[in-house]
């Protein structure tokens, strides 16, 4: 099938390549003629692991391409998703639409026969009865469907989720389109993954209520882990507890710093602006995204505890500082907060990120990026682990286990507490 993607950031990017991969035509579209040339050259506007090389094949069997011609792209395609940004407008937290909808106007002028436009984007609900609404100015409906077709990607793992995923969730409100886009999926549906078709209104509400789910299940876990160090209880053992029970299931059960990233925080706001709208009180995820903006807080509480107050002058070295491993996006990352902090309380702070040097702390007095793990840990008085990057879970702490004063706050569990306690050195995880 002929497709052409609206938006080459994360989702429209990893999807398009995908679809290509499963032998599709696939024209990726952008504005940024910055990113659509350096993309041509090969060159991958953001840190996925596997996305280059998926690039590289398939722009190379010229089964994707890549433009800023949407008029002509569209005309071409026989489905076009959008998938441009929806981030959080500043004075009511809702999600600003306005790409999604100037999307929708550009497509309507270059419909010139039955087609398929599918919304990627994370959109409330009742989005789609818009874009159908700006469309059918233009264009008599029989020449188009509009379908919610949402996306449940992680960063980092992108690619294997779109390859293998839990479910495909399709909203449309009409056959024709229905079928269609069952054919689209069906390399995917024939290797096992489950295929729900909804109504269009039912697949945008999917999204956000996946979304605020697992916020609300890593919220519930953090604050067990803080009963857990007031008891002296190992939240590891809790999450293995209660994730055993199938009802509850063991994953998105880590406790850790804050959730971040481009969705959960943006999309749990946007829901609950979504239901005041419809005069619905979103009582729960309410108290989530407040306990979630807290918990940096308790963090630096903690630290405060850990250094007994003394973090003026203080080496401190910060393992990963995106809002968590395998990616390079800082969006929402809880080291915003933490490093800022630390660095106006005095402390010297030398940080390493696998994905290198951020502009974020280019400012801040005494924090410098290094360039290895063993740059930024040597003669430290304090780690902490914030990410949970592979390279991290290796450290030899025995090289470093002269310095017996040195403290290891390791913020994703990622080590026994009792191996490094038996090197000499102090060891504080997350509710253990
Ligand atoms: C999330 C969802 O997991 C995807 O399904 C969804 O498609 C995506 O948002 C989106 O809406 O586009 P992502 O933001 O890439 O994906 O990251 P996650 O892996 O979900 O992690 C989110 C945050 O929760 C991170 O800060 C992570 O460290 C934290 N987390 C996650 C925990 O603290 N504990 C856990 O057990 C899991």
């Amino acid at each position: 099938m002929k497709l052409c993607m609206i938006g080459t950031g994360y989702v429209g990017l990893v999807s398009g390549v995908c679809f290509s991969d499963l032998g599709n035509d696939v024209i990726c579209v952008d504005k940024d003629i910055n990113k659509i040339t350096n993309l041509k050259k090969g060159i991958i506007p953001i840190y996925e692991p596997g996305l280059e090389e998926l690039v590289l094949k398939n722009y190379k069997n010229k089964r994707l391409n890549f433009s800023t011609n949407l008029k002509e792209s569209v005309k071409k395609s026989d489905i076009i998703f959008i998938c441009v940004g929806t981030p959080t407008k500043k004075k009511n937290n809702s999600a600003d639409l306005s790409q999604v909808y100037s999307a929708g106007y550009e497509i309507s002028k270059s419909i010139n026969k039955y087609k398929i436009i599918i919304n990627k984007s994370t959109v409330p609900v009742s989005t789609g009865d818009e874009i159908e609404k700006i469309i059918s100015k233009k264009v008599k409906k029989k020449y188009f469907s509009v379908v919610s077709n949402p996306e449940f990607l992680r960063e980092g793992e992108a690619i294997r989720d779109f390859i293998y995923p839990d479910r495909v969730v399709v909203g449309s409100n009409d056959s024709k389109s229905k079928k269609i886009i069952k054919n689209l999926y069906s390399p995917l549906i024939s290797k096992g993954a489950n295929y729900l078709s909804t109504s269009r209104r039912a697949a945008e509400l999917i999204k956000y209520a996946s979304n605020a789910f697992l916020a609300t299940k890593i919220t519930f876990i953090n604050e067990i882990a803080n009963l857990c160090e007031k008891t002296g209880i190992d939240v590891e053992d809790i999450s293995i507890g209660i994730g055993l029970d199938k009802r509850i299931g063991g994953r998105f059960l880590r406790a850790g710093p804050a959730y971040g990233g481009s969705c959960f925080p943006k999309d749990t706001k946007a829901i609950v602006s979504t239901a005041d709208k419809f005069k619905t009180n979103l009582s729960l995820i309410k108290s989530v995204i407040k306990s979630n903006n807290i918990r940096s807080n308790l963090l630096l509480k903690r630290l405060s505890l850990i250094m007994k107050n003394k973090i003026k002058n203080k080496k401190i070295s910060f393992l990963g500082v995106t809002f968590k491993a395998n990616t390079d996006d800082m969006r929402d990352s809880s080291s915003l907060k933490l490093i800022p902090y630390l660095s106006r309380k005095g402390a010297n702070i030398r940080y390493y990120d696998p994905t290198g040097l951020k502009k974020e702390f280019k400012n801040l007095k005494n924090v410098k990026f290094s360039n290895s793990i063993h740059e930024s840990i040597k003669d430290s008085d304090l780690i902490i682990i914030h990410t949970e990057w592979n390279d991290f879970k290796s450290i030899n702490f025995k090289k470093y286990s002269k310095n017996k004063k040195l403290i290891i706050y390791d913020m994703r569990n990622i080590f026994s507490p009792n191996k490094i306690k038996n090197l000499g050195l102090k060891y504080y995880g997350i509710g253990r």
